[in-house]
């Protein structure tokens, strides 16, 4: 971010207004989101000790755990916003031109039409047509980049500390309540 704004001052190549918007990337959408998702990727691994071990077994499946994990527990509940360009119907809800929708990614991430068994999780799920980067023309830019952070820092937490568990009991996690996510305020563990 310094030096976005080092490029700012410099001259006329980043105007105010696409400073703004790059440093919102960088934190709201880039950062906090994986950030996110790592902490709960982690806990979800500590409560299933059996898939943990199949994972630390053979990090080749890193990909598809984080997929998996995505799935099962996603930071992004919901989809940015959409509004209606006409009057319509949605399985008997009716919607006016121009209101606003969210889609409920976390709901579509366990449609048992979708996915067989949807509560439980299976780090080797193939297909794993998740909705948690959203879909259409404004999905995920940085799917793939958080994807891949997300199956690094598995590997490397619990390959360093294979024996990382939580420091607190389970039921004194606290999450954020900002509409429309699941975050833990904080995950404190122990090694
Ligand atoms: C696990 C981490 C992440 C999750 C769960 C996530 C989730 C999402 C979701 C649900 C949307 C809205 C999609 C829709 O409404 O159809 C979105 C949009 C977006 N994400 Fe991510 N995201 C993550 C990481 C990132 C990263 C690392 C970047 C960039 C470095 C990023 C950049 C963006 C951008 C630019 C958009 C807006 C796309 C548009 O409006 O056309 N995201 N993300």
């Amino acid at each position: 971010m310094a030096a976005l704004i080092e490029a700012e001052e410099a001259g006329d190549r980043l105007t105010e207004d696409e400073l703004a918007a790059m440093v919102f990337l960088l934190l709201a959408a880039g950062h906090e989101t994986t950030l996110h998702q790592i902490a709960l990727s982690v806990l979800t691994l500590l409560d299933h000790p059996q898939q943990l071990a199949e994972l630390t077994a053979d990090w080749r499946l890193g990909d598809s755990a984080a997929q998996e994990l995505l799935r099962y527990v996603s930071f992004a509940q919901v989809s940015k916003p959409r509004y209606a360009r006409e009057d319509t119907e949605f399985h008997g809800q009716p919607i006016r031109r121009g209101e606003m929708l969210f889609a409920c990614l976390a709901a579509a991430n366990s449609d048992p039409r979708v996915f067989a068994d949807p509560e439980r999780l299976d780090l080797h799920r193939q297909p794993n047509r998740h909705l948690a980067f959203g879909a259409g023309i404004h999905v995920c830019l940085g799917a793939k980049l958080a994807r891949v952070e997300t199956a690094i820092a598995l590997e490397r937490l619990f390959t360093r500390f294979p024996d990382v568990h939580l420091a607190v009991p389970r039921s004194d996690l606290r999450y954020s309540v900002r509409p429309g996510t699941r975050g833990l305020l904080e995950l404190p563990v122990r090694w």
